[in-house]
């Protein structure tokens, strides 16, 4: 995220409708590359790409947990992050605390789907 990045809204030009629920969805952003997500109806928004090696994490499989964890892996190295908090959550994420940056998604009254840095 840069300084110059404004700080209203940005349009994604996306429904949520046009989610797939088992992946995240590539949109670009005026904050950097980011992913949308669709868990239980609402949207969630991650970075698209892994803080490890840049790898393309919005391309790994969602998966949903018991505990209601809902969890992207990253197709590379297998490092695992928790979509709703960003943290990462495999085993050797007790080691290595980086995170995913997030952006908090909202709907317009057409139906678009919103983006605006997490407050
Ligand atoms: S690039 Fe994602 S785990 Fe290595």
């Amino acid at each position: 995220m840069t300084n110059a990045a404004p700080q209203r809204p940005h349009r994604t030009g996306l429904r949520q409708a046009e989610l797939d629920p088992t992946r995240g969805k590539h949109v670009s952003t005026p904050w950097g590359s980011f992913a949308l997500y669709v868990v239980d109806g609402e949207v969630l928004c991650a970075q698209a790409f892994c803080p490890h090696m840049d790898g393309p994490l919005f391309e790994g499989t969602l998966t949903q947990g018991a505990n209601g964890e809902v969890s992207i892996v990253c197709p590379w190295h297998m490092w695992r992050y928790d979509v709703r908090t960003g943290k990462r959550i495999d085993l050797a994420g007790l080691l290595d605390r980086r995170c995913l940056t997030r952006l908090a998604a909202t709907i317009d009254q057409d139906g678009t789907i919103l983006l605006a840095p997490c407050t």
